[in-house]
Parts: structure tokens; sequence; C-alpha cells
């Protein structure tokens, strides 16, 4: 069976990505990676990718004169390697429409919260503050609202009573890390099945 093409997108350390590609190679998910596209030159993530084979391009949105000529370059990168599903893996910008019409149904992110509470930055933080007990992450289809589009899982963790921000989101990155690869094995599983003809 052809494993499906991704193509995933990041501005950071770059765990999620590390686990996508693990489980890649332990033969555990049905997937490649085309392409790898960080906006962050700095990115820890480009360390884990400088051991691998795996193809890499640094795009700076400050090198383009707006957003969308900065996401054609995008889309035409996800082209050329012949993409099928775009992940976002900690990418910390908000995709405009040019890219998520380009791609349409065929975006997903992880967020470390239990959509639709707690979108944007420092969402451990936001839900220490509000007192949450439990808290977890979410996976869902990118629309253009941040954070939003329609679900695809989520994972639970309980809040304990003495939780800090860096004791809750190594509990919630330890889910990131299972569910996101089981999404794009879902997805994978789908985009296969035979298509009904009548
Ligand atoms: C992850 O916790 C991810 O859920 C979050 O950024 C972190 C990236 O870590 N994403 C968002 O907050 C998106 N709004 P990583 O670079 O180690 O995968």
């Amino acid at each position: 069976m052809k494993p499906i093409r991704l193509g995933i997108m990041v501005s950071g350390r770059g765990s999620n990505m590390e686990a996508i590609l693990k489980e890649i190679d332990s033969g555990n998910l049905a997937a490649e990676v085309g392409v790898v596209i960080s906006d962050n030159p700095t990115a820890g993530a480009l360390n884990i990718l400088a051991e691998t084979k795996v193809p890499t391009l640094v795009a700076e949105r400050s090198a383009f004169r707006d957003k969308e000529s900065f996401e054609k370059v995008l889309i035409g990168v996800m082209i050329e390697y012949r993409v099928e599903l775009v992940v976002l893996a900690g990418y910390m910008r908000l995709l405009g429409p040019t890219f998520i019409q380009a791609f349409s149904g065929r975006i997903i992110n992880i967020h470390p919260s239990l959509l639709p509470a707690f979108p944007g930055l420092n969402a451990q933080r936001q839900a220490l503050d509000y007192g949450v007990k439990v808290a977890g992450c979410t996976v869902h289809f990118v629309n253009e609202q941040m954070d939003g589009g329609r679900i695809i899982a989520q994972a639970v963790v309980p809040v304990l009573p003495n939780d800090d921000v860096d004791a809750l989101s190594a509990r919630i990155l330890k889910e990131e890390h299972r569910l996101l690869p089981q999404v794009i094995g879902w997805i994978g599983e789908v985009v296969k099945m035979p298509q009904h003809t009548h």
C-alpha cells in the first residue's frame, strides 16, 4: 500500500515532528515525509532534521512582501514534493486563505488544549490560570481561525493539584506524541479506501 505523503510545518522544538518520524521509522505509521518547512531559521526541529535525509526548507515570512506571496511559495513547495496531507506540528503562524484554499480539507494541526477551550499561545498556562481539572490536546482540521476547525481527536489528562506549566505541558506533550501520528495513520487509511463507483 502506498504511504500517505506528508508536508510538515514547524516553528520550534520539533518534538511532534520527531514523534511522527519515529513512528514511520519503526514501521508503526504508513506515511512518508515529503518535506518539512520551518518558518524559523533557529527552530530546534532543524537540528533533528540534520540527522535525517528528510528534505527541509526554511522560509521566513519577513523575506516576503506579504502573507500571500509567502504562502504561494509554501504551496509551490508542497506541490513540488507531492504532499497529500499538511501537518502543522508546532507551526506558530496563522495560515491565510491562499494556503488554506490550496489544501482545503488536507491540513491538520495539533494544539495543547481541549479545544475550543484555550486557543492561541500558552494554552497550558491558560488552563492552569482558569483552574480546569482536566486538560489535554486536540488534533483538528485547519480553517482560517486560530486553532479553529473541525475536531478529529482529543486526548485528556488530569490537572494535578501541584502542577506548574512545565509539569502539565509534559503530561500533555506525551499524549500529543501519541495522538498526532495516530490521526495521520487514520487519515492515511481513509485515503487508501476504495472509492464507490455507483
Ligand atoms: C506543541 O505543544 C504544540 O501542541 C503547540 O506547540 C508545541 C510545539 O512543540 N502548538 C500550538 O500551540 C499551536 N497553537 P514541538 O515543536 O516540540 O512539537
